[in-house]
């Protein structure tokens, strides 16, 4: 190309002054060093990986003509087409396809297992659909697959992963495949994304021998069976495991404990049953620990909150699960910051030890059977930003302290006993969005400090005894779009008004 130009410069200097036609040769030369693309020799192997290309081509629909500069007649073809790399010393080895983004539609051409150097292949985030072609399992030198974000469809091929032995990285999460879990991985694989496709079967026990690198498991948001292969214990290098929504039953493996680099571990919304063991919750290395939306059920190791480990657990999800009790921690983990143990069978006081844990951003002990007052301790969670508190057996009146909660922007208190007035103190929480208070037994007015709350969008507060009119403060909150006071004994001056609204 660079050279077409100068020529037709060249031709037409006879009628140009001389001004322009220099300007337009240092334009040719400039555009010429700013892409550098030697020649390739169009060795028998490049004419091969050319054809290869231009195949893949034609099997998609190109709607932003991403490959409508791929041509064949370049003398630097095919190194120098877009998405493609080759290695460095002219031979014009593809090395690299990266296409992502592109909205590319159509099915994945088996040509591209003549591209016999390809390393990464990263089609991500296009509208690739059809199956995974099993001659791409020839890629003997193929370390990273992104084929993530599409609406490819059909099984992984048996033996395909295991015949990539050169692989790091697999990725064909949210596709549409189907099929088994293959049982063989590559000895190298670290990274294994299969997550929110229609997988079925069970997790095969050999995963865990076969690729004893991987740090990276995710096979979330499918339709596996069975239990949790206690193998999975031998990978060491394990970072992120993620089983989430699935059909797993069983029980959770203490062999998991083994996994001593374990930072997320994940197994939401499956049919777990059993209890939580107290090793698994004591992995030192562990951040993340969600196990929502199980059977699990006894009771909740004192592990599970740090404990005197010094543990990085930052985040704990056992809500909607059966558990009952809750042992004590000698000490809590310094970066606990999200603790859910709603939708349980946990009675008994108020967890008043959880107040140390000063980092504590959201506590959700929504649905359980607590009793008893909520302590004026509360006040020292300085940093709570949720306090989640709803349908438990809650008395008493809420202590003033709750206003030292100065993070505070929602508060669920609804469906308990609590009784005495609405605490003033509320009014100095600045940044409250969302106030549940309804169903339970506050009386007097409402206090017109809540007028000062301007970010408040929710204040709901049925079925209480509230007597008295609502504070013309209110009126003035900006934010407010959701007012629910119904079920109270409010002046009758107000009810016409708040039914209409
Ligand atoms: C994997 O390699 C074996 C042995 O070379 C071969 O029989 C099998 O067909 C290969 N699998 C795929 C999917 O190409
Ligand atoms: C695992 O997969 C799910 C669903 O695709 C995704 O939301 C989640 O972020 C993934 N987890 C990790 C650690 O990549
Ligand atoms: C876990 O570690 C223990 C002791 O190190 C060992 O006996 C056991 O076999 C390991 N389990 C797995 C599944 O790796
Ligand atoms: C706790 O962890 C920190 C940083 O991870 C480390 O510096 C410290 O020595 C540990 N303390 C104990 C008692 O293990
Ligand atoms: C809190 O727990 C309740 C009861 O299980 C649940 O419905 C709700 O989604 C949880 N909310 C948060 C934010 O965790
Ligand atoms: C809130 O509003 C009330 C009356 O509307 C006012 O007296 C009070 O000083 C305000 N500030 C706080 C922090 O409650
Ligand atoms: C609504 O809330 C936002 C914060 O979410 C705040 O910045 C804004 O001032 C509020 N608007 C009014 C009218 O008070």
């Amino acid at each position: 190309m660079p050279r077409d130009k100068a020529a037709r410069c060249r031709t037409s200097s006879p009628v140009a002054s001389a001004m322009p036609l220099l300007f337009l040769l240092v334009m040719v030369a400039a555009a010429a060093a700013a892409t550098p693309s030697p020649p390739v020799p169009r060795t028998a192997e490049v004419q091969a990986e050319v054809d290869a290309l231009l195949a893949f081509r034609a099997a998609l629909r190109d709607p932003y003509a991403a490959m409508a500069g791929w041509d064949a007649a370049s003398p630097s073809a095919p190194c120098s087409w877009r998405g493609v790399a080759c290695a460095p010393g002219g031979t014009g080895r593809v090395v690299e396809l990266q296409l992502p983004r592109l909205r590319l539609a159509g099915p994945l051409s088996p040509a591209l297992a003549s591209l016999r150097h390809l390393q990464k292949l990263s089609l991500r985030s296009n509208a690739l659909s059809g199956a995974i072609p099993p001659a791409l399992a020839r890629l003997a030198s193929l370390r990273a697959v992104f084929l993530q974000d599409n609406a490819l469809s059909g099984p992984i091929p048996p033996s395909f992963l295991a015949n990539l032995t050169a692989l790091e990285a697999f990725d064909v999460s949210a596709n549409l495949l189907s099929g088994p879990v293959p049982a063989a991985l590559p000895p190298g694989l670290k990274y294994l994304d299969l997550s929110s496709n229609a997988f079925s079967g069970t997790i095969p026990a050999g995963a865990g021998a076969s690729a004893t690198r991987l740090q990276h498991f995710n096979l979330s948001f499918n339709r596996l069976r069975g239990t949790v292969p206690a193998s999975l214990g031998a990978l060491q290098d394990l970072h992120y495991l993620w089983l989430d929504g699935n059909l797993l039953e069983g029980t959770i493996p203490s062999a998991l404990a083994n996994c001593s680099a374990l930072l997320h571990l994940s197994l939401q919304g499956n049919a777990l049953r059993g209890i939580l063991p107290a090793a698994v919750a004591s992995i030192p290395s562990l951040q993340i620990l969600s196990v929502s939306r199980n059977l699990l059920s006894g009771a909740i190791p004192a592990a599970a909150f740090g404990g005197e480990r010094n543990s990085s657990l930052r985040i704990l999800q056992l809500g909607d699960n059966q558990f009952s009790m809750v042992d004590v921690p000698g000490g809590l983990g310094k970066g606990l910051q999200v603790v859910d143990l709603g939708g349980n069978k946990l009675g008994g006081p108020f967890p008043t030890w959880l107040v140390e844990a000063q980092g504590l951003t959201v506590l959700n002990l929504s649905g359980n059977a607590f009793t008893g007052d909520l302590p004026a301790a509360v006040g020292q969670l300085t940093s709570l930003q949720e306090l989640r508190l709803g349908g438990n057996a809650l008395t008493g009146t809420v202590p003033p302290e709750i206003g030292r909660c100065g993070a505070l922007q929602v508060l669920v208190l609804e469906e308990n006993s609590f009784s005495g007035e609405v605490p003033a103190a509320l009014g100095g929480l600045r940044r409250l969005r969302e106030v549940y208070l309804g169903g339970n037994s506050f009386s007097g007015q409402i206090p017109a400090a809540l007028g000062n709350l301007s970010w408040l969008e929710t204040l709901s507060v049925p079925k209480n005894r509230l007597t008295g009119g609502l504070p013309n403060e209110l009126f003035l909150l900006g934010n407010l779009t959701f007012l629910d006071l119904s079920d109270n004994k409010l002046a009758a001056a107000f009810r016409r008004p708040l039914a209409a609204c």
